[in-house]
């Protein structure tokens, strides 16, 4: 017989024929008159069950049967009398690909800490939890494509290797190819990128924006979503030194637009997952639910994780301007009561406790903040009339924070120019782009989706280290 994945199997609505089931061992529990085995192959949330008469296997072979094993099981696919699945295979045939010592398999059926899973990173896609949030990301991923593949935009695959900084932060890995013991030097002392594999300094990419404005200039519409690199030492809940980044780019888009297409995409994405991902969603519900019952009453969430994906789909986000949201700030409570850690004035670069108190204290929903201080913004943004703004928008979720960035684009060359200038970047670097403003500029925006972010908030998980298979933060780039 063919094999099937465990998924499809559960799902049979005929019985009596004979199934041969692939996978890994979850559990084995042996009764007098039965051995019952739990399989799982990564197909779904749900084990299958196989039942095995005890004298009918040798005990060498049933022995070798445990947690962490993989093996195939042939037999008759029947109706379980058992509760919890309706369909179980009465096993025939076990043959075991694979065994895993029980006294050195390190996942054993019991609740590991989400700390000691992140060391065990090769094994942990076979818990339910990683699983789960695997097949997850997995959705989230496609519904990203599928979402802008159906709206008219090109996939555009912008460069991981680049010389220039999209963001100015400076926070960048670099490539080279130069022997770090023998780092040949010009003239004046300073290391001669020119003997390097690029003949020039490069670096891994913190965003592929600027490729992208190419792209949306002659395409129209363009996303990009690839991997992104930032060397800032941040060890939070929300950093990693490589992640995920959607960013599409639409030519003829101005703030608004920009605003609009980013809450319903964002809304496109989470719905997709509630409406495809039911299982492993309501599994993280409920492993949610135990965790926040070890919390205190006061942090505890009041919403269950699908009531909020489903608030957030359901409902406008808050549109208002930054220094809308400085007067807020600065009328309320914490801020009175002086319980903030950094001071809120005008100009400031909001800090997470000001961004979390508007979304999750204030609103009590997605916020979008817009025409920020020039000054704390990059280059590329197109400038208010005022002088002082710029058009960018931030879309700020509950438990997150900063969950997209992004802006109109300044499209005048001039003033483009003079912000390089102002903010002392090399204008050599980068010719090509600024040749997009000399020749047929438009108005254009775009924006990027922290993917991981995004992953974050649907999956309900605390920590970032968690919603990437193998996660590369400051000091760890295992597996
Ligand atoms: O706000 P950022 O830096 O914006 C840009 O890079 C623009 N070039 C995007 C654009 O307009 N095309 O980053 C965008 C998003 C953030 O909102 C956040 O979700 C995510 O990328 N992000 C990170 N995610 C994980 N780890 C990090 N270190 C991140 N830095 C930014
Ligand atoms: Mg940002």
């Amino acid at each position: 017989m063919s094999y099937l994945p465990i998924k499809q199997l559960l799902q049979s609505t005929e019985t009596g024929h004979e199934v041969t089931v692939k996978g890994w061992v979850r559990t084995k529990r042996e009764s007098k008159n039965a051995i019952f085995i739990a399989l799982n192959d990564g197909s779904t949330i749900h084990n299958i069950q196989a039942v095995a008469e005890p004298g009918q296997f040798s005990e060498d072979l049933i022995k070798l049967v445990t947690t962490g094993a993989c093996i195939a099981i042939t037999g008759q696919l029947v109706e379980s009398l058992g509760s919890g699945q309706s369909v179980e295979v009465k096993a025939t045939n076990i043959h075991l690909y694979g065994p895993a010592d029980p006294e050195k398999y390190p996942l054993q059926p019991k609740r590991h800490s989400l700390e000691f899973l992140r060391e065990i990173a090769h094994l942990r896609p076979r818990t339910n939890t990683f699983s789960a949030i695997l097949r997850i990301r997995h959705a989230l991923a496609f519904a990203v494509n599928k979402y802008f593949n159906d709206n008219g935009f090109f996939y555009l695959h912008t460069p991981i290797i680049t010389a220039s900084d999209a963001e100015g932060a400076g926070e960048m890995f670099r490539v080279t190819t130069l022997d770090l013991d023998n780092l040949p030097h010009t003239e004046e002392g300073k290391i001669d990128f020119s003997e390097d594999f690029f003949g020039r300094e490069a670096n891994l990419t913190v965003s592929g924006q600027l490729e992208g404005e190419l792209g949306a200039l002659a395409l129209g519409k363009i996303y990009t979503f690839g991997p992104t690199f930032r060397a800032e030492n941040s060890n939070t809940t929300r950093h990693l030194a490589e992640f995920w980044m959607i960013e599409p780019e639409m030519a003829f888009y101005e703030l608004e637009d920009n605003m609009n297409l980013a809450e319903d995409f964002v809304k496109y994405v989470i719905r997709y997952a509630l409406d495809n991902c039911t299982d492993d969603l309501a599994f993280l519900e409920n492993r949610l639910k135990e965790e926040e019952k070890t919390r205190k009453k006061e942090e505890q969430s009041d919403m269950s994780l699908l009531e909020k994906l489903r608030f957030v789909v359901d409902n406008d986000f808050q549109r208002l301007t930054y220094t809308e949201a400085i007067d807020i700030l600065m009328n309320s409570k914490p801020a009175k009561k002086g319980q903030f850690q950094f001071e809120v004035k005008w100009g400031i670069d909001l800090q997470s406790e000001h961004e979390r108190y508007l979304v999750e204290k204030h609103f009590k929903k997605p916020v979008i903040l817009t025409n920020y201080p020039r000054e704390i913004k990059a280059f590329y943004m197109k400038q208010d009339a005022d002088g002082k703004t710029v058009r960018a928008m931030d879309v700020l979720f509950p438990g997150i924070g900063e969950i997209i960035g992004g802006s109109q684009r300044e499209d005048d060359l001039d003033k483009l120019m003079t912000r390089i200038h102002e903010v002392g970047i090399e204008p050599e670097g980068l010719w090509w782009y600024l040749e997009t403003r000399k020749f047929g500029s438009a108005p254009h925006a775009g924006f990027g989706l922290g993917f991981e972010r995004l992953v974050l908030f649907v999956t309900g998980m605390g920590n970032i280290r968690d919603v990437i298979p193998f996660p590369r933060t400051p000091k760890s780039a295992d597996f």
